[in-house]
Parts: C-alpha cells; sequence; structure tokens
C-alpha cells in the first residue's frame, strides 16, 4: 500500500494528484478526517469537490474505500453522492464503507460551535463540520459507528448520546433551535445510507493487498494538523501522517510502499495558529490571489506565506517520505524573487531548523534565502526539459534542502497540468 499525505496545513493538491495516479492503483481508500476535508479535481473542464468520498471514484475501475479511522456525515455523504448523480458514476459497484467508521451525528456539531464560540479569540478555526467532538466521543468510548445504523437499538443509542450532548450544550447555553431540522435531515440519510456497501474494510483492503492488487491511501489535511505533531492546539482530532494509514485502515506498518509527500511551492493555511513564514502584505495578497486560495470546504480565504523548509523537513521525517511532489509551481510565475524559510532565528539570535514543542510565531522570525523567480508563465511547459532554468534550480535547491526527490511538479489545476520527472 502506497500513501499520500499533505506535509503542510492541508489544501496541497491531494484531490488532484490522488485522481493523476489513481489509473496506478486498483483501490482508494481514505484513513482519517472527514467533511472537513476539501479535495478537487479537475478534468474535462469541470471542477469536482469531494469532502468524504475519495478521490479515485471518478475513474471507472478503481474502488473506493472509507475507513474505519475516518469520521463520516451521512448527511454530506448523501449530498455528495446525489451531486454526482449526472456523471453516472457506479456508486454500488466502487464505493465502500467501513461498518467501524465513526458517525457524526447533528449535535457533534452544534458541540463543534459551542467548543468555538466559548474559546473567543483562542478559537482553533475548526470548519464546524463537528470533526472535533466526535473524535472524542470515539476516544471516549461512546460514539456511534457506520455498523449501529444496522441495529435495532440504532435509535436508543443515538438518543442516549444525544442526551450527553444535551447536558454539555445547556452547560454553555447553546441554542437547540435549529436541532429538530438537523435530525430530520440526518435521519433521512441515514436511511439512504443503509444502501450503501458497508464492510469490514479491514478485510476488504487486506484481501486486496494479498490478491496482489495495488492500494493507495489518501490523506486528508496535513502533516502540520496532525493531533500528535501538529501546531497543538490549532491542529484537527486524527493523526493526518503516515502512521494513520495504519490504524485508519488495519494494515500493518510492514505492508507500506512508497510515502508521497505533496506540498505547495509556497505555504497556506486556514483557521487559526502558527504560521511564520505567513505574509500580512501585498506579496500575500498576491499570492492568495494568483492561488485562489479560499477554502474548498468553508470559503474561508486562506493564509499565505513563503515555503518554510523546517517545517517541511519535519513532515518528512515524521511521515518517511519517499517522493516529493511539488504543487501549484504556477502560482509563483508572478514573483520576481522567491524566498525560502531555511532556518528560524529564536529571540536569543540563534538558529534552528527544528520544529521544536517551544516553538511558535512570537518567538521565532523566518530566516530567508532569497532566490531569483521565472517570471514567466508556464501554461505551454509540457516537460521537465521545458522548465524555466529559475524553476529548475528551485526544484534543485529544495531536493538538495530536503533530501528527497521531487518527482512531480505541478502547474495548473487540471489532471493534464503534471509534470513527472
Ligand atoms: P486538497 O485539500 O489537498 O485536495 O487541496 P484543495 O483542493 O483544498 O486545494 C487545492 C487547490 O489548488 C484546488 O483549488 C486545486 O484545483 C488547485 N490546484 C491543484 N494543483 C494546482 C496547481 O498546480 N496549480 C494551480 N494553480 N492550482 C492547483
Ligand atoms: P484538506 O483535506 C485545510 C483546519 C481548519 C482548522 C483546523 C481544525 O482539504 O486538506 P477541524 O474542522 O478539523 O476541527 O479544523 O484544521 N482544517 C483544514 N485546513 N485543509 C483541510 O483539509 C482541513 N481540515 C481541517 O481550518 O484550522
Ligand atoms: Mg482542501
Amino acid at each position: 500500500m502506497d500513501i499520500l499525505l499533505g506535509l503542510q496545513w492541508g489544501d496541497e493538491g491531494k484531490g488532484k494528484v490522488v485522481d493523476v495516479l489513481a489509473p496506478q492503483y486498483d483501490v482508494v481508500a481514505r484513513f482519517q478526517g472527514g467533511p472537513n476535508a476539501g479535495h478537487t479535481l479537475e478534468f474535462d473542464g469541470i471542477k469536482h469537490v469531494l469532502h468524504q468520498i475519495p478521490s479515485g471514484i471518478f475513474r471507472e475501475n478503481i474502488l473506493n474505500i472509507i475507513g474505519n479511522g475516518v469520521v463520516l456525515d451521512p448527511v454530506i455523504l448523501k449530498k455528495e453522492i446525489e451531486g454526482l448523480h449526472k456523471f453516472n458514476i457506479a456508486f454500488k459497484k466502487n464505493l465502500f464503507v467501513s461498518k467501524k467508521a465513526t458517525i457524526i451525528i447533528p449535535t457533534h456539531k452544534l458541540l463543534d460551535a459551542a467548543y468555538e464560540k466559548s474559546k473567543g479569540d483562542k478559537k482553533i478555526g475548526s470548519t464546524l463540520k463537528g470533526i472535533g467532538p466526535t473524535y472524542q466521543d470515539k476516544i471516549g468510548r461512546v460514539a456511534l459507528r457506520v455498523g449501529d445504523i444496522l441495529a435495532e437499538d440504532f435509535q436508543e443509542k443515538y438518543e442516549a448520546l444525544v442526551e450527553k450532548h444535551k447536558t454539555i450544550l445547556s452547560f454553555y447555553e447553546f441554542d437547540l433551535a435549529q436541532l429538530p431540522e438537523l435530525e430530520q435531515a440526518f435521519f433521512e440519510a441515514v436511511e439512504f445510507f443503509r444502501t450503501l456497501n458497508l464492510v469490514d474494510s479491514e478485510y476488504e483492503v487486506n484481501d486486496h493487498l494479498n490478491a496482489g492488487r495495488k492500494v493507495l491511501a489518501e490523506g486528508a489535511q496535513g502533516s502540520l494538523l496532525d493531533i500528535d505533531f501538529g501546531s497543538y492546539p490549532f491542529v484537527t482530532s486524527s493523526n493526518t501522517m503516515a502512521a494513520g494509514a495504519c490504524t485508519g485502515l488495519g494494515v500493518a506498518p510492514s505492508k507500506i510502499g512508497e510515502v508521497y509527500g505533496i506540498f505547495k511551492a509556497y505555504c497556506t493555511r486556514v483557521g487559526s495558529g502558527p504560521f511564520p513564514t505567513e505574509l500580512f502584505d501585498n506579496t500575500g495578497e498576491a499570492m492568495r490571489k494568483e492561488g485562489n486560495e479560499f477554502g474548498s470546504t468553508t470559503g474561508r480565504p486562506r493564509r499565505c506565506g513563503w515555503i518554510d523548509l523546517p517545517a517541511l523537513k519535519y513532515s518528512i521525517m515524521i511521515n518517511g517520505v519517499t517522493q516529493l511532489f511539488m504543487m501549484k509551481a504556477d502560482v509563483l510565475n508572478i514573483f520576481e524573487k522567491i524566498n525560502i524559510c531555511t532556518h528560524y532565528e529564536l529571540p536569543d539570535g540563534s538558529r534552528v531548523d527544528r520544529l521544536t514543542y517551544e516553538l511558535n510565531t512570537d518567538n521565532v522570525k523566518p530566516v530567508y534565502k532569497t532566490v531569483p523567480g521565472w517570471h514567466t508563465s508556464l501554461s505551454e511547459v509540457a516537460s521537465y526539459e521545458q522548465f524555466p532554468k529559475e524553476l529548475k534550480d528551485y526544484v534543485k535547491l529544495l531536493e538538495d534542502e530536503l533530501e528527497v526527490p521531487i518527482k512531480m511538479v505541478s502547474v495548473g489545476p487540471d489532471r493534464k497540468q503534471t509534470i513527472m520527472r
């Protein structure tokens, strides 16, 4: 099994790359996260954004599995599937959902909102999809799982969990007026959910692997949002790293092959939390505009900044990345000069290139190496040989620093705008 992961704060372009790589695989599987993800694919002039369905779904002969590590919102899943009706996708044949995946219920979303509100200006900037509260219940051993919807006592289990949530929500004086409407949509979606292929996905995945079929695990979010290694507490509530693919699918570490690490040629972040290379000036604004950096799930403007090598080195280390893919190189076309953060400077003047526990944006200053930009369009570029010299130099410099080969450079959102090396 190979794994594809984002190495920054999400939105690196995972959806596009999974779609590009999918023909080399038999199965694409999501292993963590949920509808907080927004994975964009573009081909034939159409743009699709997937939240919970794996990004292999548009390829006719590829099976797509939603693994046990995922938290799943039935309402959003139903909408996603209905939204794809006109593309004649064979969901019955190609989509499988783990019975051990955890279900997001309406009160999880209300709790997400209540917790965020109570944090005031310390809020995480959550997507408010109920991710944190649902994983909390999973770890607290009270959550509902997909398999539960097939049991006769599902309604009772649901009511018991909602009662717990209501107690917490009343502590936060949270208005429950929207709950009946949310519950109606939820139960309609649960009915629909029962018609899907609900499986023991750990057997499915391992059976495929044992039969010699190729599986690609599709990460959501990015390593710097990992619950253990990200910029805690400004993180998501799952292990977004390679190890998460083992626990989120039931695959042994010994079965992991390639780990594809994908990163933008610069850096973005949505929501709160440290971001050492963030740009607050016109350069940042230009990056946002050129890169169309607005959240695929929430539409929020993404914070933008220069590439951060210490952060990338950290992500490469914790994931065991074997190949790098650089995305959105074309967005840097507009700059005459490009900055690369090679170190952080601490208040005592010393320089480090490690993400230590103490590190946060208030006490570090990025140290930049400035290189000339290519300052030209990449729209006609069809092979690596045709890259402008400055872009080749940029790729080479990153490779030397990161010590992992950059095997793919993406120069536009379309499937076709992908240059392999
Ligand atoms: P994901 O969450 O990692 O799948 O990434 P998102 O879909 O949230 O965000 C990536 C955005 O960049 C999407 O709008 C993609 O269509 C777009 N994109 C992907 N690769 C490229 C690229 O090489 N160049 C440009 N300009 N846009 C890209
Ligand atoms: P993809 O898969 C970018 C961010 C949120 C917030 C923090 C916690 O598209 O790359 P959560 O809803 O998980 O409680 O939010 O994590 N976040 C993402 N940022 N891309 C994502 O997914 C994200 N999923 C969550 O903005 O800061
Ligand atoms: Mg995204």
